[in-house]
């Protein structure tokens, strides 16, 4: 293993250097990647030295998304702490099932579970890190599934269930409804005003009908922080509702719920006590590395009801609480909270504030930015980290390409009713204000040239 540390530093000493050198590496194509770095297996192994080539070879040419010029998805930057947490996960290799197997990695797991609960203002809930925001979405659909009809757990469903969510939200509730039994037909989309959020009207109508055609109404998908607007539903709007209508209320905060640290902001969330379940992703707003995504419910027995199964072969011990197996969606499970905590620990709760108060600061500073240049249109609006705008009518798909193709850039595009435009997210929170406007100069002269070019 020492030569392989060694290795390692060497490795990840150069990436950082070429990390400031070249924010943004030059795109493989698709047709000759594979040939080009030499993926492919042979029947015999290779040389030290071959093969270390080959893995330098693949490291460089993998798109940089710690830089400061990343900004074509919902994480971006590196905090080392958390970084240094995965690499120990990785050599620890603990799966989080039983207490036998993660010991103390169970106890850290549990304490980021039980401060989420405090923070979202359930006095004894429970909770655990799924793979990511998706299956978040997707133990809170079971859970509630389960709930609404109790014999699903063991018959299946048999009625026609109904779940509403807005037309703003994440792609993974209509799959999930899939997933889960549910179907996709059974999945209300519910009109949102001109910022994105869920109009809570629409919303009681879309039951009152169900209700009428005999359905069983019984899931409500509010966004935290919609994927392409970063826009905020009223949760204690739809509260409301689910309470009258007896439905269970999830909270997808995978984008943006990680406002919960932040006394500036967590007014994003007001009413998230009411809801039922509660996710968010430490891999966006928190800048933990890919994938630490966490999700709490009040119903600590619901969770266990929907996830737990016998299984004498690994539930050996008696520690219960710390069998972590019996609440998740996995089996074997690879150790997501190290990272988070090794983080969270450094900087304590004031430094999770931090990070977050600092990407809206940054949306501040670009939503002013496209404000007061005329070349500019605007589509996204005050408390918000996506800040969405077009640059001299040019399609934002194009500019996207050419920057990404120039290797000047990365920033992806987002659609909301009929525009399309270019959409930064300012999630790196090791990001500055000159980083900010360094970005639309970059953007600038790729447009001056593309310009020139067409
Ligand atoms: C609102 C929302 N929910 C869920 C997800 C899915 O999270 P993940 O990519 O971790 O599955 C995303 C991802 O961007 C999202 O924006």
């Amino acid at each position: 293993m020492q030569d392989e540390l060694k290795f390692f530093n060497e490795l990840v000493s150069k990436l950082l250097i070429k990390e400031q050198q070249e924010p943004v590496v030059n795109p493989l194509p698709t047709t000759s990647v594979i040939s080009d770095l030499n993926l492919g297996f042979q029947d015999e192994g290779m040389g030290e030295e071959e093969w270390k080539k080959l893995v330098e070879d693949a490291v460089m040419h993998t798109p940089r998304t710690a830089t400061k010029l990343f900004f074509n998805q919902l994480y971006g930057g590196r905090q080392p702490k958390a970084v240094l947490g995965d690499l120990l996960a990785v050599l620890l290799n603990n799966s989080m099932y039983t207490y036998k197997v993660a010991g103390p990695q169970a106890g850290i797991e549990k304490t980021i579970i039980s401060k989420a609960c405090s923070l979202v203002g359930y006095e004894s809930g429970d909770g655990t890190m799924p793979p990511g925001g998706s299956m978040s979405n997707f133990m809170a659909l079971v859970m509630a599934r389960d709930a609404a009809v109790e014999s699903t757990r063991n018959k299946g469903v048999t009625n026609q269930m109904t779940l509403y969510t807005s037309s703003a939200s994440h792609y993974s509730t209509p799959k999930n409804a899939a997933f889960a039994g549910i179907g996709r037909d059974n999945v209300r989309y519910i009109n949102t005003n001109d910022k994105g959020e869920m109009d809570v009207t629409h919303l009681a109508q879309k039951i009152e009908e169900d209700l009428q055609n005999g359905c069983t109404p019984f899931y409500v998908n509010a966004t935290a922080g919609t994927t392409v607007l970063g826009a905020f539903d009223d949760i204690a709007a739809i509260a409301d509702i689910c309470e009258k209508y007896k439905l269970w209320l999830h909270v997808d905060g995978a984008y943006c719920g990680g406002v919960i640290f932040s006394e500036k902001y967590k007014h994003l969330v007001n009413g998230m006590e009411r809801s039922d379940s509660f996710s968010f992703n430490a891999h966006k707003m928190l800048g933990t590395p890919l994938s630490c995504s966490i999700i709490v419910t009040k119903h600590k027995e619901l969770l266990t009801k929907s996830f737990s199964n016998d299984a004498e072969y690994l539930y050996q011990t008696d520690a219960d609480d710390f069998d972590l197996g019996k609440t998740s969606i996995q089996c074997g499970r690879r150790n997501d909270a190290l990272k988070f905590w090794t983080l969270w620990k450094s900087v304590g709760n004031k430094g999770l504030e931090k990070l977050v108060d600092n990407q809206f600061y940054l949306a501040d500073v670009a939503r002013e930015y496209v404000q007061n240049h005329p070349d500019y249109t605007l589509y996204s609006f005050p408390d918000s980290i996506s800040i969405c705008f077009n640059y001299k009518n040019i399609p934002a798909k194009t500019l996207c390409t050419a920057l990404y193709e120039d290797a000047t850039a990365m920033v992806g595009y987002g659609q909301f009713g009929q525009d399309e435009f270019v959409r930064l997210v300012t999630i790196n929170a090791n990001n500055s204000k000159e980083e900010i406007l360094k970005f639309f100069e970059v953007l600038e002269t790729g447009a001056l040239s593309l310009q020139a070019n067409s």
